[in-house]
């Protein structure tokens, strides 16, 4: 069999399995209300756009005048010469919205996480990851394991007598890193940050969390897991992404000591080999932060949707998984099912991806509903109704 047609016979497999992703695409910004190709204004209830940030008119302006200032990129790596003042601007912005001395633009978060682990761990080092990380930390650890024979192990998630398990048996390693998201994004549930810590600060090992799906959208102002704890400063190590509620261009960063930034800045294979953040980019995500620090109000407003949203579901008779987070799943088991429904949803224009195995596992597949904080009222009933409506026509409830 040719190359394309084992590819085409796979890609005909996925679709009879139900499993087969077909793109929507949008012709407007992203925004509560979008204009879908071939289905007119559809909600959105399926986006990481979690304060709204994607289209405001500040942080859209910022790129612009970064576009005129800085040109269209920088055209080579950030050591040889591509780094841009606005580079240095938005880091030194991100590591004080999230509470570390120092940060580090990639572009991406996958990009930020896959630098990390084979730049931090060696031989002696060992990595301690929760059973549900994003797979950006499951591709860096087995990036790591591969490039530099560094152990690793997996805690039941959020499971600390588990993680403690693990911290005894590596007493011996010299680096302990114990890596968990802060919000997990399939379950949109919270780690247990102050635990973590408490365990990493008996065993001597250090903590990195990936923010990604938490900052701007989790504690009083935004600032991620740690502030939600009151434990701002007290995180070791923090990655997240500027592609969900920081504006939701692209974009990731990593940020802990000067020390670490530094070290990666001379070391990770992503800084070394691949170009800076585009200077659009940087000046809309450098816009999102200064808009999230004088606009509180819509981590606020964010959080009463969430909320409010979860609420009104459990009422019409779902059972959402409980939580504290934006991030709203609907258990509905089988993958052909959640398919079923996000398809159903979309026909009512109701936007909610369903996510079944094996990107969650058997048996627990879901769709996954996503508030934000530019969700109106009159939104977020346009969204119950649909979902009523189709409920009640799978009998699920
Ligand atoms: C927890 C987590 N980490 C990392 C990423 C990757 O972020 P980016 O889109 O910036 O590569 C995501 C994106 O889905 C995520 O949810």
């Amino acid at each position: 069999m040719s190359f394309v047609a084992r590819l085409q016979a796979d890609l005909d497999q996925f679709r009879r399995d139900g499993v087969y992703k077909r793109l929507n695409y949008l012709a407007s910004p992203q925004a509560p209300r979008v204009k879908m190709e071939g289905r007119g204004e559809v909600m959105i209830l399926s986006s990481n756009n979690y304060l709204g940030l994607c289209n405001v008119p500040e942080v859209i302006e910022a790129g612009k005048q970064a576009l005129d200032a800085y040109g269209a990129g920088t055209g080579s790596v950030r050591f040889i010469c591509g780094t841009f003042t606005i580079h240095r601007d938005l880091e030194q912005a991100l590591a004080g919205f999230v509470g570390c001395e120092s940060s580090l633009t990639y572009v991406s978060c996958w990009n930020a996480n896959e630098g990390l682990c084979p730049t931090l761990l060696g031989e002696q080092d060992i990595v301690i990851s929760d059973q549900l990380n994003h797979a950006s930390i499951i591709d860096s650890i087995r990036l790591a394991k591969t490039i530099t024979q560094c152990r690793t192990a997996v805690y039941k998630h959020s499971d600390m007598a588990d993680l403690e398990e693990k911290l005894a048996a590596a007493k011996d390693a010299r680096l302990k890193l114990v890596f968990t998201d802060g919000i997990f994004s399939m379950e949109g549930d919270i780690a247990k940050l102050p635990e973590i810590v408490a365990l990493a600060r008996k065993y001597d090992a250090v903590v990195a969390v990936d923010d990604s799906h938490a900052t701007g959208v989790l504690g009083k102002t935004g600032r991620g897991t740690a502030e939600h704890y009151g434990m701002l400063g007290q995180v070791d190590l923090i990655t997240s992404t500027l592609g969900k509620a920081l504006g939701g261009a692209a974009g990731g960063f990593t940020a802990g000591p000067a020390a670490l930034t530094d070290y990666l800045t001379q070391r990770s294979r992503p800084q070394l080999f691949s170009n800076a953040l585009p200077p659009t980019v940087a000046g809309s995500a450098l816009a999102a932060v200064r808009y999230v620090e004088q606009h509180p109000e819509l981590v606020t407003r964010l959080h009463q949707n969430a909320r409010s949203f979860r609420d009104q579901l459990r009422e019409l008779g779902f059972k959402p998984l409980p939580g504290d987070t934006p991030i709203v799943p609907v258990i509905l088991g089988e993958t052909a099912k959640a398919i079923q429904m996000s398809d159903l949803l979309l026909e009512e224009r109701v936007f909610v991806t369903g996510f079944g195995y094996p990107v969650v596992p058997q048996g627990h597949a879901r769709v996954r509903c996503q508030l934000s904080a530019a969700h109106t009222n009159d939104d977020l009933e346009f969204a119950l109704r649909a979902f009523k409506k189709v409920g009640t026509k799978l009998g699920l409830i």
